[in-house]
């Protein structure tokens, strides 16, 4: 069998593993819970076979895309591979020991359980909660250490394919500054955490300058662990509000935000693209990844609904009716574009080359 299909075969059985394990640990833990904290186990909706067979056939879009880009030359195919795996085996029994206090917190709606040695007046209100019931919110080495590998069993280990999917857009935009050196080429990550999308990015674009910014210490020290260890540029990693980006306008070709918009109030979501559009210097791009909404998915409302319920999420709610494409071009933003894989809806913007002034 030549080599390519073979190489396919792996990848789809990884990702059939993968999304094996995490159907199968969401099922024992939920047995666990209603035998031992009953009274925390969420009022959901059942999910029809249907609906299991359109999100399984959701999952296989995604992950043929996966696989059409690194044979495009976008990625290499060994990235397709790639994850912490001897990190996650670790970790994986903590995640196990973690759920009681998960499931007292979702039983008593307590939502601001955070470590008392967490200085709240740096942080915006609506960041001190336990955004998914996580233990400490995102404020502790901890939260940082078991985070990558919830979320991978949450998304069925479809995660990293998801945010791959900000790759080919960010390649494409950044074309326009393809007669420049690349190493004077930047791109910032907004909201890295612990730099999953970065490392992505890095992985795809070696040459290039990366800059990362969030909130959480934590998470950006877990983030500089896994960039900062091979030789080639130092990734920058910053810890700060994406309301109010410390840079210079006009000084980053590129820019991407993964699955920030849906912990944001609204009115932060709108402060965050005004920045976005201030740094990005003319005929720069913006490439925004979150989840999809009920507009463009309704066949998929129910697990919208049902991921609402099950996790702490505030603003999810008011998030999955946001007019994100509205907002990006009142924003200033043309050539707007939009996609969804899987859970996952992908924005792709540029700053015109003579930005007009906002329209409202
Ligand atoms: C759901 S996580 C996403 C992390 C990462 N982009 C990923 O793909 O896994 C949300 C991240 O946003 C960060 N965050 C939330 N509000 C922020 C803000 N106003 N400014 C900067 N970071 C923020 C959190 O600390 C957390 O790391």
């Amino acid at each position: 069998m030549p080599q390519p299909e073979l190489t396919k075969i792996a990848y789809k059985t990884l990702q059939y593993g993968k999304s094996i394990a995490g159907m199968a640990h969401k099922e024992l833990s939920t047995k666990l819970m209603e035998l031992l904290a009953p009274s925390a186990v969420p009022n959901l909706e059942p999910v029809s076979r249907e609906l299991l067979l359109s999100l399984r056939k959701s999952i296989d879009q995604l992950e043929h895309q996966d696989w059409q880009d690194a044979e495009r030359g976008i990625y290499s195919k060994a990235q397709l591979f790639e994850a912490p795996w001897l990190d996650w085996a670790t970790r994986y029994p903590l995640v196990w020991l973690d759920l009681p206090s998960t499931w007292e917190r979702r039983k008593i709606n307590k939502i601001q359980d955070l470590p008392n040695e967490v200085d709240k007046n740096i942080y915006p209100d609506y960041y001190l909660q336990n955004f998914h019931h996580q233990t400490d919110g995102y404020l502790s080495n901890h939260s940082a250490g078991l985070y990558d590998l919830q979320v991978e069993i949450l998304f069925n280990g479809t995660a990293d394919a998801m945010r791959r999917r900000v790759l080919a857009p960010l390649k494409n935009g950044l074309q326009v500054f393809r007669s420049r050196k690349k190493s004077s080429i930047k791109v910032l990550d907004i909201a890295t955490g612990t730099g999953r999308t970065l490392l992505q990015i890095q992985r795809s674009m070696p040459e290039i300058e990366l800059l990362g910014i969030d909130l959480s210490l934590s998470y950006l020290r877990k983030a500089n662990l896994s960039l900062n260890k091979q030789n080639g540029p130092l990734v920058q990693l910053i810890r700060g509000n994406a309301e109010a980006l410390p840079f210079e306008s006009s000084t980053i070709q590129g820019v991407t935000c993964v699955y920030l918009f849906h912990e944001l109030p609204r009115y932060a979501r709108e402060n965050v693209l005004n920045e976005c559009f201030r740094v990005i210097e003319p005929g720069g791009i913006l490439v925004l990844a979150d989840s999809i909404q009920l507009e463009d998915s309704p066949e998929f409302e129910l697990v919208l609904s049902n991921f609402h319920k099950v996790f702490h999420e505030p603003f999810y709610k008011d998030y999955i009716h946001d007019d994100i494409n509205y907002k990006l071009s009142t924003t200033g933003f043309e050539n707007i574009t939009s996609e969804s894989f899987f859970m996952t809806r992908v924005w792709t913007a540029k700053k015109p080359l003579n930005p007009l002034k906002k329209t409202s």
